[in-house]
């Protein structure tokens, strides 16, 4: 590998954080709700259990408690961000921005906020949004969050959906270094043409259809999706990014200590690993207790593995993602 020429500007995770609800939803509460079987979640998905938010619980709290753990680890101060990001399908409202809910709700005074639309590609995106702005020159320090309320754009009568999301969030302190770590490798990508209502949305709530007693009649304000496309696409898409992405950075899986792959189904999981051939060790898995919290599933991961010591100092991580969109992304780390 190349190592970077002395006094380059690298975009350095100084720390994470994550904020999971308390409320547990398990595989047996939800034969409760729905013609289901904990068996049947647990073979299809992997998934056991997942957590959801109070009802007086919004993304900009589970965020705003993600990011000031992630100050915490980074051990710095709210007003010395100069940018708040925050991934999320579920805002808090249309606007203003749940990152302007955030920075209030921090004191990060001195940042300015705006939040980035990429489903459950959203961190990813935003890491590498983060990077190119840290490698301008322009900014030192930008806190990036995947956020998200998908219990509240659940259809909870609609059993292929409903078993598949939580709540929570994760935040990370990107800051400007010299040191010879941080994003090594960053790529994201896009095809419109699957931005079909009928593959993976929600479709009522913006200016095609407009929130109306008959399309909330109709459930149009939740997700809709086409759950078997979804998972060919995921299992073609994500090894793809990856392997493009351990191209660019001139590396190869086996100089990676950790994967962590988007937490969206226990089976999509391990047939990325299978195809760019890496060991089940070396793999992530939350998903089971989690379930798929779109834009927040990479960094809560992040912020697990760190905390148990998974990764350490010094090691490689890769982070790949999909979602609606289509988008898609995978980053490469050294932390
Ligand atoms: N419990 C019991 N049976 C069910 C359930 C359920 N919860 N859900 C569906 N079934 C039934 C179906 O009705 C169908 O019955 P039928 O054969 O009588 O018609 C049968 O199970 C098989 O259905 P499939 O949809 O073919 O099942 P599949 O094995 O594909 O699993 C699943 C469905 C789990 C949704 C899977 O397709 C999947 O995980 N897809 C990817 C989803 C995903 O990752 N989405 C997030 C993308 S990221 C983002 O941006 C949000």
């Amino acid at each position: 590998m190349s190592r970077q020429s002395q006094n380059q500007i690298r975009a350095v995770i100084s720390g994470t954080g994550a904020d999971l609800p308390e409320k547990v939803l398990t595989n047996s509460d939800l034969e409760q709700m729905v013609d289901t079987e904990s068996d049947w979640i647990v073979q299809r998905t992997g998934i056991a259990e997942r957590r959801i938010a109070e009802q007086d619980t919004s993304t900009s709290d589970l965020a705003a408690n993600a990011a000031r753990r992630a100050l915490k680890s980074a051990q710095i101060d709210p007003l010395d961000i100069e940018l708040i990001v925050v991934c999320t399908a579920t805002p808090d409202m249309s606007f203003p921005s749940t990152a302007c809910v955030v920075q209030m709700k921090i004191g990060a005074k001195n940042a300015h906020a705006f939040d980035l639309s990429a489903a459950c590609s959203g961190f990813v995106y935003g890491l590498d949004l983060a990077d190119g702005m840290i490698k301008s020159g322009r900014y030192k320090t930008i806190l990036v969050i995947g956020a998200e309320t998908f219990s509240r754009i659940v259809n909870w009568t609609d059993r292929s959906t409903c078993i598949l999301f939580g709540d929570g969030a994760g935040a990370a302190i990107v800051q400007a270094s010299t040191e010879d770590r941080g994003i090594i490798a960053s790529y994201c990508g896009a095809d419109g043409a699957y931005a079909d209502t009928e593959l993976l949305a929600v479709p009522a709530g913006g200016s095609t259809l407009p929130v109306t007693a008959e399309n909330v009649k109709k459930q149009l304000h939740k997700i809709t999706m086409k759950g078997r496309e979804v998972f060919k696409l995921g299992v073609r898409i994500m090894p793809e990014a990856a392997l493009h992405t351990l191209q660019m950075a001139g590396l190869t899986v086996e100089d990676i200590d950790l994967v962590i792959p988007h937490q969206a189904n226990l089976r999509i999981i391990e047939a990325v690993g299978e195809r760019i051939g890496v060991p089940s060790e070396k793999l992530y898995i939350n998903v089971d207790r989690y379930g798929n919290t779109s834009a927040a599933t990479v960094i809560i991961a992040l912020d697990e593995a760190l905390r148990s010591k998974r990764v350490n100092s010094g090691d490689l991580v890769l982070l790949v993602t999909f979602g609606a969109g289509l988008t898609w992304g995978a980053s490469i780390i050294r932390m």
